[in-house]
């Protein structure tokens, strides 16, 4: 059915996000215009009552409407209906939705941002389970997807700690960002009524108030930071997804996905399909896509409030929303997934990934140059594979000889040097530098990232208690004013 033009403009439906930051936000503006004396105690009291009533009895209670256009005109319409037109008509003194709309979406955002935070702790900490139970599970690693070095499923999975922890860090500073109180910009040029601006953002918990009022009614860009972020959390999350995807491949077959996370197919009997980590790299493809959505709602868009920033806070919430949801399946499916050991140490032989640790070897033992010694052993690799023979079958002799073609003489390298440089268990011991994936290197990083999740696990308690503390101390302010 064609929609009305009320109807078409209405942003009732995705309001219900913002339900409680709107009936916080005019619980704080009505205990401030009463401090002030814009509107006697008595006032304040009625307004607050009804205020608290609708806090305590939920959404259900108000009459959703689409005349009524939107969230804000409702809950002034129920304080009016309420209390009367006579008193309640004096709660949107001094603020407009254009302010309101914007501190809201920051009050829900910021307690979206903390759980978002404490998922992708969450997720960290499965991977650093995961990656501590494989520091010794030696596999493939690839560069182009081709075999290039060995590493350890554990040195892999903790690649991604780290990008994961960037990403928890991006989340602070989206919150930081957003912690920062618009009320009593009002339309966009404040107001002749002399509110206290720093009280409401006090009571609402706010570390700020915003300072340009222009500014404060018509951004939008912490809202396409948290974008921006949870776009990037789902890019890292969809590269680990691709990966578990391949991994699990019969070509592959590194790792064993528990039976919940795949699904089979309709005809072909013996499939097991990657579906829960198809998904969250398709869920990455809209992350990106709201981000971009809010990038271009923004791009050239007016000074001050345009009702383009209606349709933004849609594609925020959707961000956030799916992207948790990401997070708390894959967590589940990282916790889940079994190396497959001795395959994967098999295929960590393939490939001649042990290449670059013999030229390594070349130059601390013959004294060559890197360069000579990366030439020698790529002829003797070459040679290797003309007569269809794999690493392990390769002798010293044939080192000798490819020296012999590339450089002209015969380099002098001891039997045990030789072998312990093929051997891809040494060669995962001897990368010992900051980062790598030998056991001290692996240590260090082991106990840097858990000391950093317990920073990060500290601020996030204490951003919690003082978001829980505010709320609690608005509403009993509130009471205290109900006569
Ligand atoms: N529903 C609007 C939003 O979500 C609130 C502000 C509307 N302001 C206005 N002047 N129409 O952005």
């Amino acid at each position: 059915m064609e929609p009305t033009a009320s109807e078409y403009i209405s942003s009732l439906k995705d309001d219900v996000a913002i339900f409680y930051p709107v009936v916080q936000i005019n619980i704080a503006h009505a205990i401030m215009l009463a401090e002030r004396g814009i509107i006697s105690a008595d006032e304040a009291s009625a307004i607050l009552r009804a205020l608290l009533s609708l806090y305590r009895g939920g959404l259900s209670k108000l009459d959703l409407r689409p005349e009524l256009e939107d969230i804000h005109m409702a809950v002034e319409e129920f304080v009016i209906r309420e209390i009367g037109e006579d008193i309640g008509g004096k709660l949107h003194t001094a603020k407009s939705r254009n302010d309101q709309v914007s501190t809201a979406i920051k009050l829900a955002l910021r307690q979206k941002l903390l759980d978002l935070e404490e998922q992708l702790l969450k997720l960290v900490k499965a991977l650093l389970a995961q990656a501590e139970r494989n520091v010794d599970t030696i596999m493939p690693g690839y560069t182009h997807l081709q075999i290039a070095e060995p590493t350890t499923f554990g040195h892999h999975l903790l690649a991604y700690c780290s990008a994961f922890l960037r990403d928890i860090e991006r989340v602070e500073q989206a919150y930081e960002l957003t912690n920062s109180c618009p009320m009593g910009s009002c339309a966009f040029a404040g107001t002749s009524f002399p509110i206290d601006r720093v009280r409401v953002a006090r009571l609402l918990g706010f570390g700020r108030v915003d300072e340009n009022t222009m500014d404060a009614v018509s951004s939008r860009d912490f809202a396409v930071q948290s974008m921006g972020a949870a776009a990037i959390i789902m890019v890292n999350l969809s590269r680990l997804a691709e990966e578990i995807s391949i991994w699990s491949s019969v070509e592959f077959s590194l790792v064993e996905i528990p039976d919940e996370f795949a699904s089979t197919s309709s005809i072909m009997p013996q499939k097991k399909n990657p579906v829960i980590a198809e998904m969250a790299r398709a869920k990455a493809a809209r992350a990106i896509g709201n981000l971009a959505g809010g990038l271009s709602l923004l791009k050239a868009l007016p000074q001050a409030y345009n009702l383009d920033l209606q349709e933004l806070t849609p594609m925020l919430w959707d961000s956030i929303e799916e992207t948790m949801n990401s997070l708390k399946v894959m967590e589940k499916l990282i916790t889940g997934m079994k190396p497959k050991k001795d395959l994967m140490l098999a295929r960590a032989e393939r490939g001649f990934s042990i290449a670059t640790e013999l030229a390594a070897s070349l130059v601390k033992h013959a004294g060559l140059p890197f360069r000579k010694a990366h030439s020698i052993v790529g002829r003797m690799i070459s040679l290797a594979i003309e007569g269809n023979r794999t690493a392990k079958e390769l002798t010293l002799e044939d080192l000798k000889k490819a020296s012999r073609e590339v450089i002209g003489r015969e380099i002098t390298m001891e039997q045990s040097e030789f072998e312990k440089a093929l051997d891809v268990e040494n060669c995962i011991a001897s990368r010992n530098v900051i980062g790598a994936p030998g056991p001290k290197a692996i240590k260090r990083q082991l106990t840097a990232l858990k000391q950093k999740i317990k920073t990060h696990q500290q601020l996030l308690r204490a951003w919690r208690r003082a978001v829980v503390g505010s709320e609690e101390k608005l509403l009993k302010e509130a009471e205290g004013r109900v006569q």
